[in-house]
């Protein structure tokens, strides 16, 4: 997909009429046209849940808003966040991202070091009090009153609270941050936590992942410019856009789980086919994210882990990553019929588009999205099935 953004919508022309935006301007700023800029807006509008209404507003948010000042700590983690966000093949990303905040204080993509990037953070503060976002990467350590890691003479626990005070919201991204992630895998020496239960608050918006999906962020960010407030959340902190959905409900190979055809070992058959992975550990029917709908890494379609064939690790799910083993099965509790992709009595290309099961995704269109396809699966199950029992039925008369 264009941007790397799977399940964007192609604006319409009566969707960017409002958007007083010319070629030239879209070029100069974001290296893209007119029209790849619209399209990727669809997509985060699309990604959010927003009907394409709402893509001229998203668009001209981007564009004409007063960028919010980001203040963004760095933690126990391996960067990895900053790196996917950066190293996204199509440089719109990080331009966006880029254009769309001002990177106020952020010790890894700073050129300056020391005292001089500690007054940035003290003058960005004091200059956007209450107004700017806090975004933290990193678990933060606990134990022994936090002396594993320290930044400027502060531990990670003081530094994160002094910023935290005035922030006018809080973003853990990656799952060190959201939970406490790798770094507070058992035994977990150092006491890691995630922000929210360091800072011992509710109101922290979590964007888990190993690393996170950089368009989640990035969609985050854009809800807070449009509406001027973050997406609604689950009780963990998620943003429903992007985890009110079982990876297993809209998997690209939910087609062979349903039909009992799986990998059984890497190299296999199976798994040269592209068979089901879950008897080669994927936890994807226990894991929350979007991760089969907004692919990522930009490396072109099926850009995620399981379409390069690997089993879900469940790397944004507390209690699943880094908890269970990788190969151990995953519980099949709560099961949901197959959201995205056609069931395998469905006859191909007749399945929701990526785009409307990103819509059905969203808040609003959750419950229904579900019935209708429970609705529609059971009723083509049924007629295949009884279908193939006619089939059968000669064939079987012949044998006897
Ligand atoms: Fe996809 Fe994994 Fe579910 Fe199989 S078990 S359908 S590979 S999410
Ligand atoms: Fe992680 Fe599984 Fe998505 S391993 S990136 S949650 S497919």
């Amino acid at each position: 997909m264009p941007l790397g953004v799977a399940g964007g919508d192609q604006p319409r022309e009566g969707d960017v009429a409002s958007l007083d935006l010319t070629h030239a301007d879209v070029e100069r700023r974001y290296g893209v046209s007119r029209r790849e800029f619209m399209t990727f807006c669809a997509g985060i509008a699309a990604t959010l849940g927003l009907p394409n209404s709402a893509i001229a507003q998203v668009a001209d948010a981007i564009v004409s808003k007063q960028r919010p000042s980001v203040i963004w700590l760095h933690h126990q983690e391996c960067t990895g966040c900053t790196e996917s966000l950066l190293r996204a093949e199509h440089p719109t990303l990080e331009t966006l991202i880029l254009d769309i905040v001002s990177l106020d204080y952020h010790e890894t993509l700073f050129a300056a070091a020391g005292h001089q990037v500690e007054a940035a953070r003290k003058a960005a503060m004091a200059k956007n009090k209450g107004k700017y976002l806090l975004v933290v990467e990193g678990a933060i350590p606990l134990k022994d009153g936090g002396i594993y890691c320290k930044i400027g003479g502060q531990t990670s626990l003081e530094l994160t609270r002094e910023v935290a005070a005035d922030a006018a919201a809080i973003i853990a991204i990656g799952s060190c941050a959201s939970w406490g992630g790798m770094p507070a895998t058992d035994p977990n020496p150092t006491g890691s936590a995630g922000v929210a239960e360091a800072l011992g608050r509710k109101d922290i918006v979590t964007i888990p992942g190993c690393p996170s999906n950089p368009y989640n962020f990035l969609a985050t960010v854009v809800h807070f410019l449009t509406f001027g407030k973050l997406p609604p959340t689950d009780s963990l902190g998620r943003p429903l856009f992007a985890y009110s959905r079982l990876i297993h409900e809209n998997c690209e190979r939910r087609a062979h789980f349903d039909a009992g055809r799986f990998a059984l070992e890497f190299g296999d058959e199976g798994h040269r086919k592209g068979y089901c992975l879950y008897k080669l550990g994927c936890k994807g029917p226990m894991t929350y994210a979007n991760c089969s709908i907004v692919h990522f890494g930009d490396v072109g379609m099926q850009s995620w882990p399981i379409g390069t064939g690997h089993p879900c690790i469940g790397c944004s799910e507390q209690g699943v990553g880094f908890s269970k083993p990788i190969h151990a099965l995953a519980d099949l509790v709560g099961q949901r019929p197959p959201a995205t992709y056609p069931g395998v009595v469905e006859a191909q290309g007749h399945g929701a588009t990526t785009a409307a099961a990103a819509l059905v995704s969203g808040a609003v269109g959750l419950a229904i999205g579900a019935s209708v396809k429970l609705t529609r699966l059971l009723a083509a199950n049924e007629r295949a099935s009884a279908s193939a029992k006619a089939e059968d039925r000669p064939a079987q008369s012949a044998k006897e």
